[in-house]
C-alpha cells in the first residue's frame, strides 16, 4: 500500500506545506499553531495524504448513514440498573478488598497501594502519562480506569489478561509495579494482626491466598461504577439534561465524526483493539501478542469514555493533553500505515463540531453517587 499520508501527523507540517502550495507565503510560518483555527474545513486537505482508501470511504459513508433520531440512540446507551451475574460479592468481601486496595502492605517497599494509580477522583485513573512504581521507576504505559470492570472482558491496553480476579495479583508481583512477591504477601497479611483476622472472618478457614486476595479485589472492583450523569438523565428521556452544543456533539459522536464505530454502547467501548494512528513509540500493544494478525500493530484497547474529562492525559502512552487535542487527532485522521483503522479518517469538523465533541465528552462525567466514588483520596503513609 502507498503511504503517501505517513506524514501527514506533524499539523504544523502538514498545515505548512498546504499554506505553501496555497501561496499564502511564509508569514505563517513562524506561529504555525496561531494559523490552526483559520482552516475552517481541513476536509480540503484530503487530497494531500492521498484519496481514502476504499474501505475507509466505505466506513465514512456508514458513518454519514446512521440513524440519528433520539429513540435509536437512546436504545443503544442504556445503562444496566444491576451488577451482571457473577459480579456481586458479599459485603465483608467487599470491604476486605477495599482495605486492600489501599493498603501499602501489598508493595515491596510499602512506598504504594492499588490506589496510588487507580485514584478515586481521577475515574480511578491517574493523572500521569507514566506512573510511578515501587521500585521508583516509570511505568511503560499510563493507568487505566477502574470504572464498569463488572462488564469488562478483556484488561489492560493490550488484552493480555481476560479475566479481572486473574489479573490482580499482576500487579502485586511484577517487579515493575509493585515488587512483591505472592509468597511474601501471604506472609506479611499472615503476620499482620489486622489483616489475618479480616482474611479469618471472611474467608474462614482459608485465610489470605493468592486467591483470596484476588477475589477480596475483585469483589471490590467491580462495585466502581462509573457514576450516573447528565447523560444517563437524557437517555432516560429528559431532553432538557443535555445542552443544545452537547446533544449536537453527541450526534456527530455517532454520525459524521465516526466515535462509535468503537466507542459503542454505554460504556462508549466495544472492547476491541484498534490502530488509531498515534506516533510510534515503539509500543506496539497488542501486536506484540498477535504478531501475525497486521491491523493489530500498534492496536489498543478501546477505552471506557466514562468520567473521560477527569482523566488526562490520554491514550496509553498519555501523548495527548487534552480533550480538545483528542479531537484534534480524530479529526487529522491518524498516521496513515496498514494496520491504521479504516474506522479512521480525516473527519473535515469545523471549529464548532470539534468544541461540541468536547463538551459532549464532558457530559460523561458527574458527581459522585456512591460512598465508593466519595471515597476520600486517602493514601495510608
Ligand atoms: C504504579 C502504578 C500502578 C499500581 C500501583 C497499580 N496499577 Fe493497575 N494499572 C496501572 C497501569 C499502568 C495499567 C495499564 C498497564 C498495561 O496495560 O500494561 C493498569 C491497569 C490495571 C487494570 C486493568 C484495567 C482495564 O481496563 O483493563 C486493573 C484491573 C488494575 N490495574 C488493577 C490494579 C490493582 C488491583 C492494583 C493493586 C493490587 C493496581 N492496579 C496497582 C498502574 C498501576
Ligand atoms: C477505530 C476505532 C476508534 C475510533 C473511530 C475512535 N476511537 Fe477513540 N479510542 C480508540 C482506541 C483504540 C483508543 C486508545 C488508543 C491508544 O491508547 O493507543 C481511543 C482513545 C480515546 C480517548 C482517550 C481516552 C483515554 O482514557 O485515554 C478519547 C477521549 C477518545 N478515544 C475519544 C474518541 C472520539 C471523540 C472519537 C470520535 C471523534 C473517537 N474516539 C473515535 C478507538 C477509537
Amino acid at each position: 500500500m502507498a503511504r503517501p499520508g505517513a506524514g501527514r501527523e506533524e499539523p504544523c507540517s502538514r498545515l505548512r506545506g498546504w499554506r505553501l502550495l496555497a501561496g499564502v507565503g511564509m508569514v505563517l510560518l513562524a506561529g504555525c499553531s496561531t494559523i490552526e483555527p483559520l482552516i475552517e474545513s481541513p476536509a480540503s486537505l484530503d487530497g494531500e495524504g492521498g484519496a481514502l482508501t476504499s474501505e475507509q470511504a466505505e466506513q465514512k459513508a456508514r458513518a454519514a448513514a446512521r440513524p440519528l433520531d433520539h429513540v435509536s440512540l437512546r436504545a443503544k446507551y442504556r445503562r444496566p440498573a444491576e451488577l451482571p451475574d457473577g459480579a456481586r460479592a458479599s459485603g465483608p468481601v467487599v470491604a476486605l478488598g477495599h482495605k486492600l486496595f489501599h493498603s501499602t502492605e501489598l508493595s515491596g517497599n510499602r512506598r504504594i497501594a492499588c490506589v496510588t494509580c487507580h485514584l478515586p477522583n481521577a475515574a480511578w485513573a491517574d493523572r500521569k502519562a507514566k506512573p510511578i512504581a515501587d521500585n521508583g521507576r516509570p511505568m511503560a504505559r499510563r493507568s487505566q480506569t477502574l470504572y464498569d470492570m463488572a462488564w469488562a472482558s478483556a484488561f489492560l491496553w493490550d488484552g493480555r489478561q481476560d479475566s479481572l480476579a486473574g489479573m490482580v495479583s499482576g500487579p502485586i508481583a511484577s517487579p515493575d509495579i509493585m515488587g512483591l512477591s505472592l509468597d511474601a504477601m501471604v506472609q506479611r497479611l499472615a503476620f499482620s494482626p489486622e489483616f489475618s483476622a479480616d482474611f479469618e472472618r471472611v474467608y474462614a478457614g482459608v485465610g489470605p491466598t493468592p486467591e483470596t486476595v484476588s477475589d477480596a479485589l475483585a469483589g471490590y472492583m467491580n462495585t466502581l461504577r462509573s457514576p450516573a450523569t447528565r447523560f444517563d438523565r437524557w437517555v432516560k428521556g429528559d431532553e432538557r439534561a443535555l445542552t443544545p452544543a452537547e446533544l449536537r456533539g453527541f450526534k456527530l459522536f455517532n454520525g459524521k465524526a465516526n466515535c462509535v464505530a468503537c466507542h459503542s454502547g454505554w460504556r462508549f467501548t466495544d472492547e476491541g483493539f484498534r490502530d488509531i494512528g498515534l506516533k510510534d513509540t515503539g509500543d506496539r500493544g497488542r501486536g506484540r501478542i498477535k504478531p501475525q494478525i497486521e491491523s493489530l500493530a500498534f492496536a489498543f484497547k478501546t477505552p471506557t469514555l466514562r468520567g473521560v474529562a477527569e482523566r488526562a492525559p490520554y491514550m496509553h502512552d498519555g501523548s495527548i493533553a487534552t480533550l480538545e487535542a483528542v479531537i484534534d487527532h480524530y479529526d487529522r485522521g491518524g498516521v496513515r500505515r496498514p494496520s491504521l483503522s479504516p474506522d479512521m479518517f480525516p473527519l473535515g469538523l469545523a471549529a464548532q463540531e470539534k468544541s461540541d465533541l468536547v463538551a459532549f465528552m464532558r457530559s460523561l462525567s458527574g458527581p459522585a453517587t456512591s460512598a465508593h466514588q466519595a471515597d476520600p483520596e486517602a493514601m495510608p503513609q
